[in-house]
């Protein structure tokens, strides 16, 4: 059995700014989250990670912070934050923070220092480059559109941003930065944090002068210092976030002897409907084939060498049901199969917030969206000749605010999240879909998202088993088994809305338990109805 606490957890993503408003300024807060403790138990979370709750303008919603050490007062404050601590560790519950450290906001103090002059001992926080107005260093581009330098004219220079401008990057090479970011981690230690999430890691080690953003040289030596100063004194789980990696670089991250982190999002998969050579707003469908290529892949490589996070949301990402389910008339088998497909692989599933009750992507106007990568787009794109329509298009179905419209709670007033006006607005859905309904049908997806936890405590092949694929050239069904000595965990996934017929090798034709099912009642063996994923036991 794997010794490791996070191996067999389910981690439980929290967006604090749309989870529960607990004093009607319609902003999610802190407060709100210990309220709804008990529903986030019966699910059976292990772990609950909070995007972004320190001092932050908000620019990007929290992953521009001006204070690591405080909460910003939208969302409460210290004392908050210990009785969260302290409640949820008393169901068993850890907290995980966002940890942002390849950037600051501009309003930080290390940053309003730096401004000052070039001799400012906070001027090396961040990263320069000498110059002349309007003529940028490089051509290297913000994630949120536009150049990644922004002019200072008191100081004749350009700072670097990856993002927004008012988020400039740190400077990671002056070893005086990372001693803070490992003192402001060891103060969060002793609050007894169970974790950290780790945004854009791989893009720490940045070198603009040589067009290098992400995975740069020195990369994993900063990591393995940061981890051996500070989460190696603790039983934490860490996880980073980093789209540059690749199986083999995964390796090293999450190599088992903790040098570095205990696993890392990679986005193989995620990145998979988008035109290539083009960006995430560029619409392709997506290529089954490659995804069933892709996941597997990741499983391999990284058996008994490394670990996975399993996700196919999060805040950055569109709800999956709308994205490659059916949110229509099989949006409750649908959100249950990529329950099934993802739970039965090996690593730590993470579950987004009101992923567990089939929440869907929204279609709002312009003027109701809230996110600045989706308001820079609109801005770009319209004012580059693209046709309004396509833009809204690819807005609906990629954009960020898909995941931050707030948590469905029940059929009341704002869904329940707020007694105000929430700072972007319900899903008009939310009258059908909602917790309240959810719990009260036995049948429901919550219910399942909670039974595959609950697998997930009780069979060791969960951890442990080896990863096969099954019908690999199947154009519409994921099988794969996963086996652990004698036991073989079995699982077969119709992908689409047609009936198929399932053919499954000889070796299959034995007795097996279904330990769950995206329906409720057992189908045929050899067919697989619209959507439909079944999990069984062998063994
Ligand atoms: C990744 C975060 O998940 C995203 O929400 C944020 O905008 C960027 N990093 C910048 O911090």
């Amino acid at each position: 059995m794997n010794s490791k606490w996070w191996k067999q957890a389910v981690i439980y993503q929290i967006y604090p700014k749309s989870f529960q408003d607990s004093n009607g300024d319609g902003i999610g807060d802190l407060q709100g989250i210990i309220s709804r403790l008990d529903y986030l138990k019966k699910l059976g979370a292990d772990a609950l990670w909070l995007s972004p709750v320190c001092c932050s303008p908000q620019d990007d919603n929290g992953y521009d912070i001006s204070d690591y050490q405080d909460i910003d007062p939208m969302f409460g404050n210290l004392e908050d934050m210990d009785e969260l601590i302290e409640k949820a560790g008393k169901q068993g519950i850890r907290i995980i923070m966002d940890l942002v450290l390849n950037h600051t906001s501009d309003e930080h103090p290390w940053f309003k220092e730096a401004k000052k002059s070039k001799d400012n001992p906070y001027h090396d926080y961040y990263v320069w480059k000498d110059g002349v107005a309007g003529v940028v260093p490089n051509g290297l581009r913000a994630c949120f559109g536009g150049p990644a330098w922004e002019w200072v004219p008191e100081l004749g220079q350009y700072y670097f941003h990856q993002f927004s401008v008012k988020q400039p990057d740190l400077n990671w090479e002056n070893p005086k930065v990372r001693r803070e970011i490992q003192d402001m981690i060891l103060w969060w230690m002793e609050k007894g944090i169970g974790g950290f999430r780790l945004d854009v890691i791989d893009c720490v080690a940045k070198d603009p002068d040589r067009l290098i953003t992400a995975d740069g040289p020195k990369l994993h030596t900063y990591i393995q210092e940061l981890s051996r100063e500070t989460f190696q004194k603790g039983d934490l789980v860490t996880v980073g976030e980093a789209w540059s990696a690749n199986p083999e670089s995964a390796l090293l991250y999450s190599n088992p002897d903790g040098r570095e982190l205990s696993m890392v999002f990679q986005f193989e998969h995620i990145c998979l409907d988008q035109k290539k050579g083009g960006e995430k707003w560029d619409l392709a469908p997506l290529p089954f084939p490659e995804l069933k290529r892709v996941l597997s892949a990741w499983q391999e490589a990284l058996f008994c060498k490394g670990w996975n996070s399993l996700f196919w949301n999060n805040h950055d990402l569109p709800r999956i049901v709308s994205r490659w389910g059916n949110d229509k008339e099989y949006r409750v088998e649908s959100a249950k199969m990529f329950a099934i497909l993802l739970h039965g692989m090996q690593g730590t599933p993470y579950i987004y917030q009101g992923e567990e009750l089939g929440m869907t992507n929204v279609r709002y106007h312009i003027e109701d969206y809230r996110d600045i990568e989706i308001l820079n787009l609109y801005r770009e794109r319209t004012e580059a000749g693209y046709k309004k329509s396509d833009v809204m298009e690819s807005i609906y179905t990629k954009g960020r605010d898909n995941a931050r419209t707030p948590m469905q709670w029940n059929q009341g007033k704002e869904a329940g999240f707020t007694e105000g006006t929430p700072w972007i607005k319900v899903n008009p859905n939310y009258t059908k879909i909602n917790a309240e309904a959810a719990l009260a049908d036995d049948t429901s997806i919550f219910y399942l998202y909670q039974k595959l936890i609950e697998l997930r405590k009780t069979y060791d092949v969960f951890a442990d088993g080896k990863y096969r694929l099954l019908l690999p050239e199947d154009p519409d069904i994921f099988a794969y088994t996963r086996t652990l000595e004698k036991t073989v965990l079995l699982v077969v996934c119709n992908f689409y809305s047609n009936k198929v017929l399932l053919p499954l090798p000889k070796e299959f034709d034995c007795e097996k338990k279904l330990l769950a099912s995206s329906y409720t009642d057992e189908g045929l063996p050899n067919e697989l109805r619209p959507y439909e994923a079944r999990m069984y036991l062998i063994g």
